[in-house]
């Protein structure tokens, strides 16, 4: 689709502006091309994507998927939680989501007793399903443009504090008319950074429960030895239901509550997916940045990545040879280490991957014929930006150093923060804060003490205070301080030994003893003391001046993105007679935590030299990684009786194999997890919930030849309900095609 033929007009006038446009243009396709099957589309306007998506094989029409008057796909996906996507898959609000995704919640319901995350959890009945307290699923109601309304009258020479304050209000008094009189949120979300705005409507729901979740050695299997990558054979999967009050309406958690009965719910395809097939995935991814310059992307490679991966390298070395040593330190620091871990390899990959795509090199390729356009009458405006955007970095990085050294290695370790949220205790017993008393804020530290204590490990604590807090990897000091004028070194065993929150015991008693005068001898507690100088200096000097430039280069963005498109859009229309696919814009919005769709085909890739991976992996491959001695590759002998008599029932695939999971050419990010992969017809096929490391890179630059996400094939998930789990009446609710 990027092969463009110009038939060059012979105006004598213009023939060299058209020349030069026709140079432009055709070099401007071969640095910005939009990749087969890049994009995250927005669900309102996907008619434009429409003929896109059925000539690659979609059966849908748009209003399949995305129409406000009757019901349609999206009145299936939800936000699971605060950060991931789920999809309702029976008419009683059964609900899938990943087994990370509800992670937190089944850590929570987990006990000695319980251990739900080691053994998994099967609610045999409505009455067994568990509350989670705090959890909430948001359905999107329906979405609408109002940049006019927010954008309107608003003159280009506002100062950018005053336009950003003025749009604050719009978007309040928007928010509130679109939901008055119903129990609906509202929520007005800029799009291209900020030339575009929509509101969403959402319907939250807030008694969610429980249902179901596979032992950690199924939605886990792999850990973080196999995060990132493919092939993969991890369970992800976890089970919850939506309930309702007796209007079938949100309500709190109230026994009384019955299953909610959704407006739509998916069907599930058991005849699976084969190399090429059309998939999409339809749910929240949380952020990309595809439109950066090559200022943008160097600051992110070259300045932040490598600081935050060598720190938490040196981090994670340190937590991981504690967590081979003891039992205990594996159970208390393993889902930090997953989360460590977790951003660690995807900059790693990510930075690998910018290198490999050579992303740099094509920007500056790109904003030359950018910086060339803007010699043209239409492009003057933006003549200065690019060499704004270039000083405005330049400004910044000091900044967003120090940002990353204070998050990666001053706030490291973990009871310097710990101490800091002492401070509002001092401040209600000073009666500088009156937003609570001192009895309640008393009680809501111990419960901070309680939980900070149960994963915690202070041996562990000091190693990493002692290698990272002061010093960077390439040797240089983190931070000059001068601490009451003595060696930092020797206040380590003060910190962790003598400081009253160096011991749960010893805090807890002073914390139950606590008297208003107290906030005295907190505030003469070394560590403490200690806290308060690195978050203020932190507060004063990096947060402010960050912020100041960040919102210097989001506003200078904003007029780049503005740019941007108005160039392409001018490049199109002097040659729509002659484009294919006019209709699926070359700009689609970057990531912003709000409904959209992605298509593409199921498909293998080529990691590297001579190197081809399949697109589906099966319980073989769980089999062949099987190791009884490493933790990520535990199999139990239930699932490997299954295996042996390849007992798989209704789900295997047609060679008699059990898939597990399967990779697309779809463009996800973080956020998309648990979101639905849906095929041709619109059924479930899968759920998404990774990305393959070589891809990692489609957050900045997406490339159709590396760029795959990794989804649980639906058919795994299934048979580990209904054969290894027996939870039979979860199978007998969905509604299952073959
Ligand atoms: N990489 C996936 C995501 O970004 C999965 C993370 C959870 N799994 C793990 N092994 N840490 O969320
Ligand atoms: N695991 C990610 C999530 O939690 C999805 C993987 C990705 O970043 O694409 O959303």
């Amino acid at each position: 689709m990027n092969f463009y033929f110009f038939r060059i007009q012979k105006e004598k006038k213009s023939i060299n502006k058209r020349k030069k446009i026709l140079f432009f243009f055709l070099s401007f396709c071969l640095v910005f091309p939009l990749k087969a099957d890049e994009g995250m589309w927005v669900p309102l306007l996907l008619k434009r994507n429409q003929m896109d998506m059925q000539a690659k094989g979609c059966k849908l029409t748009a209003e399949d998927i995305y129409q406000v008057n009757g019901s349609s796909l999206k009145d299936a996906v939800v936000i699971f939680g605060g950060g991931c996507t789920g999809e309702v898959v029976s008419d009683q609000g059964l609900l899938l989501t990943n087994h990370h995704c509800g992670y937190g919640q089944i850590q929570s319901h987990s006990s000695l007793e319980h251990d739900y995350l080691t053994n998994g959890f099967w609610a045999a009945s409505l009455a067994e399903e568990l509350p989670c307290n705090g959890l909430s699923v948001t359905f999107l109601v329906r979405m609408e443009e109002v940049t006019t309304e927010v954008l309107q009258n608003l003159s280009e020479t506002l100062s950018e504090a005053v336009r950003a304050d003025s749009i604050k209000i719009r978007i309040k008094r928007i928010e509130s008319r679109a939901v008055e009189g119903t129990h609906y949120q509202g929520r007005v979300v800029p799009f291209y950074y900020g030339n575009q705005y929509y509101l969403f409507v959402n319907e939250v729901f807030e008694d969610v429960r429980f249902v179901g979740a596979p032992p950690s050695n199924i939605g886990k299997f792999g850990g973080d030895t196999d995060n990132w990558v493919w092939p993969r054979h991890t369970g992800d999967f976890s089970v919850f239901r939506i309930y309702a009050d007796s209007n079938n309406e949100p309500a709190p958690y109230n026994s009384k509550n019955q299953p909610y009965h959704p407006k739509k719910f998916l069907k599930i395809d058991l005849k699976g997916v084969e190399e090429n097939d059309f998939t999409f995935v339809f749910g929240y991814p949380g952020r990309t940045q595809e439109y950066l310059s090559s200022y943008g992307i160097k600051q992110i490679v070259e300045v932040e990545n490598p600081i935050r991966i060598e720190a938490r390298t040196q981090r994670l070395d340190i937590i991981k040879k504690a967590m081979n040593t003891s039992a205990l330190q594996r159970i208390q620091y393993a889902a930090k280490a997953a989360s460590i871990a977790n951003g660690w390899k995807k900059w790693i990959g990510e930075t690998k991957g910018v290198e490999r795509l050579e992303a740099v090199n094509r920007k500056e390729e790109y904003e030359k014929k950018f910086q060339q356009w803007t010699q043209s009458p239409s492009g003057l405006p933006y003549q200065g930006i690019l060499t704004a955007l270039k000083q405005s970095y330049h400004s910044l990085e000091p900044y967003n150093v120090m940002n990353v050294i204070f998050q990666e290695h001053v706030n490291a370790p973990e009871i310097v923060g710990f101490a800091y949220g002492f401070k509002k205790l001092c401040q209600v017993s000073e009666g500088l804060d009156t937003t609570i008393c001192v009895e309640a804020q008393v009680e809501q530290m111990k419960k901070r003490t309680e939980a900070f204590y149960k994963n915690y490990d202070p041996n562990i604590d000091r190693e990493i205070f002692e290698k990272l807090a002061f010093m960077t990897s390439s040797g240089n000091m983190v931070q000059v301080i001068d601490f009451e004028g003595i060696n930092m070194e020797k206040q380590l065993d003060n910190f962790y030994k003598k400081s009253l929150f160096s011991q749960k015991e010893k805090l807890l008693k002073f914390l139950s003893q606590y008297e208003k005068g107290d906030y005295k001898k907190i505030e003469k507690d070394m560590l403490y003391k200690y806290s308060q100088l690195v978050y203020s200096q932190y507060f004063a000097q990096t947060r402010p001046m960050l912020a100041l430039y960040q919102r210097r280069i989001d506003s200078l963005q904003r007029l780049y993105m503005k740019g941007q498109m108005e160039m392409v859009q001018e490049v199109k229309s002097l040659n729509s007679h002659l484009l294919a696919d006019t209709n699926i814009p070359v700009f689609y919005p970057d990531a912003n935590f709000t409904l959209r769709v992605s298509y593409g085909k199921v498909a293998g890739f080529s990691p590297s030299d001579a190197q081809h991976y399949n697109y589906y992996t099966t319980l073989n491959g769980i089999m062949q990684k099987e190791n009884p001695e490493i933790y990520d590759y535990v199999v139990e002998d239930k699932l490997k009786t299954l295996y042996l008599n390849k007992d798989y029932g209704r789900y295997a695939n047609q060679k008699g194999e059990m898939p597990v999971g399967f990779i697309a050419t779809n463009h996800t990010t973080g956020g998309n997890s648990g979101s639905p992969v849906l095929n041709a017809e619109g059924n479930l096929i899968g759920l998404n919930f990774d990305r393959n490391w070589e891809g990692t890179m489609s957050d900045i630059i997406y490339d159709p030849d590396l760029c795959r996400n990794i989804s649980l094939d639906i058919r795994y998930c299934l048979f580990i309900i209904d054969k290894f789990a027996g939870a039979h009446r979860l199978i007998e609710e969905m509604s299952l095609v073959e």
